[in-house]
This record gives structure tokens, sequence and C-alpha cells, in this order.
């Protein structure tokens, strides 16, 4: 089977495509076919050698030479012990190494909702994740907070505007003049245009902020918040190579002392009962991910190239079939 790998950090040239030993599945795993992935933050940190990233996976070569997280695909064998799925069966979910014809799964692996394809389903598991969580758990979002998303437009962004107007938030939304027509037709109540607007000068104020862009300091974004609220940082630009978005949550963290809002910033985690809500909010149409740009799977490298100019409009997939 076909597999990416990278044998040194560095930009996606790095990447190429090799031939690896299809994987058997053990007892209590599934052997799945997979038709797609997508590049999230989290590759491109592990693929360029983000420096605090080398401790757990080589300084000066990457140990782990797969990348890849989300998938989605069909179930082609399972294990002795599997009862729940069978061979045919349409799933996705998350898995290291992902970026390969086939893997073995134990754990994240869900039934793919029928209304969305492959492709949608394959940019699912980091992003919705990162945006429910951060709504719903680090943000404490209740029905009609006021909420603002700031970097609306990508991958974390579009899942977030849906899943924050599902759970009953007012939201207004950040993004570029291309995407603003897009924005609003995920359902965002108002749109900020950061090109022609600052959102940090309106007046209003917010019961949460969701900083996926992490474009603006604490000091600006806090003219926007109400003095109880949460500010839940997400990301922040790529910038430093050494330690990368954490040096902007370093700064906001500093930033915040003695701020009477709650500063909070989390890594999201993987978490069953969460897969299963998101694939409700999928059946029942109320969330619907967002793909920008398919790559065939030769051309892994463009896919991450796209992903790495930092303006990904949704998800930017791969697909190996
Ligand atoms: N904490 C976690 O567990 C976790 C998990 C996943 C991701 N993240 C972090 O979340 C961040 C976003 O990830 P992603 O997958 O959504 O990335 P992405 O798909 O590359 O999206 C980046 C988005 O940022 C927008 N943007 C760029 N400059 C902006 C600005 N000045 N103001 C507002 N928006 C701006 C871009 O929109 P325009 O083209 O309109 O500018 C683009 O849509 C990254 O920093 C990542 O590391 C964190």
């Amino acid at each position: 089977m076909k597999v990416a790998v990278y044998k040194s950090y560095g930009p996606p040239e790095v990447l190429t495509i090799e031939n690896a030993e299809k994987p058997t599945p053990g007892d209590d795993e599934a052997l799945v076919k997979v038709h797609a992935s997508s590049v999230n933050p989290v590759e491109w940190y592990t693929m360029t050698g983000l420096f605090i990233a080398r401790f757990g996976n080589g300084i000066f070569k990457p140990k782990n030479t797969r990348l890849g997280v989300d998938y989605s695909g069909i179930v082609e064998a399972v294990g002795k012990q599997v009862t729940h799925l069978k061979p045919g069966d349409e799933v996705y979910g998350a898995r290291n190494g992902a970026f390969a014809e086939y893997v073995c799964v134990k754990n994240h692996i869900y039934p793919k909702p029928v209304n969305i394809t492959f492709e949608q389903a394959g940019g699912v598991a980091v992003a919705a994740m990162t945006a429910l969580q951060g709504l719903r758990d680090h943000g404490r979002l209740q029905p009609g907070d006021k909420v603002l998303i700031n970097g609306a437009s990508g991958g974390v962004g579009t899942f977030a505007v849906q899943i924050a107007k599902a759970l009953g938030a007012e939201v207004t939304a950040v993004c570029s003049t291309r995407n603003v027509e897009l924005i609003h037709s995920l359902g965002a109540d108002h749109v900020i245009d950061y090109c022609k607007e600052d959102f940090t000068r309106t007046g209003q104020h917010y019961d949460l902020f969701l900083d996926i862009a992490g474009s603006r300091s604490f000091r600006e974004c806090r003219r926007v918040l109400t003095p109880k609220a949460y500010f839940v940082i997400v990301g922040g630009p790529k910038g430093n190579k050494v330690i990368g978005a954490l040096s902007h949550v370093i700064k906001i963290r500093v930033a915040s002392l003695g701020a009477s809002q709650k500063v909070v910033f989390f890594v999201a985690d993987f978490k069953r009962e969460d897969f299963l809500l998101l694939n409700d909010l999928f059946n029942t149409g109320k969330v619907i991910p967002i793909v920008e740009k398919t790559f065939p799977f030769e051309k892994i490298a463009d896919a991450f190239r796209h992903f790495g100019t930092g303006h990904a409009r949704g998800k930017i997939i791969v697909t190996m079939v």
C-alpha cells in the first residue's frame, strides 16, 4: 500500500509517497481502506519540525515518519473481538498515520453520517472536535450568549460558526472579504470583514471570544469582552520556529494577568461522546463540513503548500482513492 512519509524536517517538499506493507488488524482492530484525510496545523508543525515538537519525535530527524490524523473510509476487515463493525461499513474518525491507503483502528472509529461525503468526513476529527470543545467546554457557551469567533473561515472556524449556532449562540464571525458570503451562509448572525473594519472597536461586548486566528493583542480584544467573558485561545500565528503559536498563548496569558475575564488555552481531546454528538449535528444538517479543495494522494505536498498559506477556506482534503 502507499503511505506518505517525511524523513527530514522541512517544507512540503520533504513529503514523498512510498510503498509499505499493508497492515493486519489486531483482534480488537478494524482495517480501514482510507478514502480521505486532511491537513491540520498539527501535521504542519510536525513536518516542519517546530522545535518543541522535536522533543517527542527526534531532535535531528523524525523517528515517526508518518503523518495524518483525520480519516474516513470503508472497513475492509475486523479482528475477532470486534462485533460492532463489519466489512463494508462506512466510517470516519482519528488515527495517527492516516495519510495512507490503509489504517488499523481500535478506538476512534464511528459511522460516517450518510449525508456527508467521504471527503467531508475526512476533515472532521481535529477541527470539529476543537471547535466543539472550545465553545462548549472551555468557553462554557450558554444558549443566548453573544459569541465572537476570530478566524471564522478556516478549518476550525467554519465548524465553530455552525456549532455555536447549533448551541444557541448569537454569533459574530470575523473573516476576510472573500469569505464574508460563505460565513453568512453558515448561519453567522453578524460578519465582520477584518480587511474593512476593526472588530475591537465596534462598541459591542461578547460573553465568549473564540480566538482561532490570534491576530490581535489581549489589550485590544478586551475592549469587546463583558467583565465575566470567557476568552478561549485556540491558536495563533505560526511565526515562532521554536514554540510556534505558544508564543502567542504566553503573550495573552501575561497580558491578561489580573483581568476579570477567564482566559483559557486548551488542546482538543478525542472523545467518543463528542464524535457521537458531532454525528447528530451532521445527521440533522445543523453542521456541514466545508471543503475548500481536494488533492489526490500523490499531490499531498501541494495540499500542504496550500494549507501553509494560512488562508484555507474550510478544510483541505487529501484523497487516497
Ligand atoms: N487548541 C487546539 O487543540 C487546536 C486544534 C486545531 C487547531 N488549532 C489552532 O487553530 C488555528 C487554526 O487552525 P485551522 O485548522 O482552522 O487553520 P486554517 O484552516 O489554516 O485556518 C486559518 C484561518 O485563519 C484566518 N485568518 C488568517 N489571518 C486572519 C486574521 N488576521 N484575522 C482573522 N482570521 C484570519 C484565515 O482566513 P482568511 O483567509 O479570511 O484570512 C483562515 O481561514 C491554528 O493556530 C491551529 O494551531 C488548535
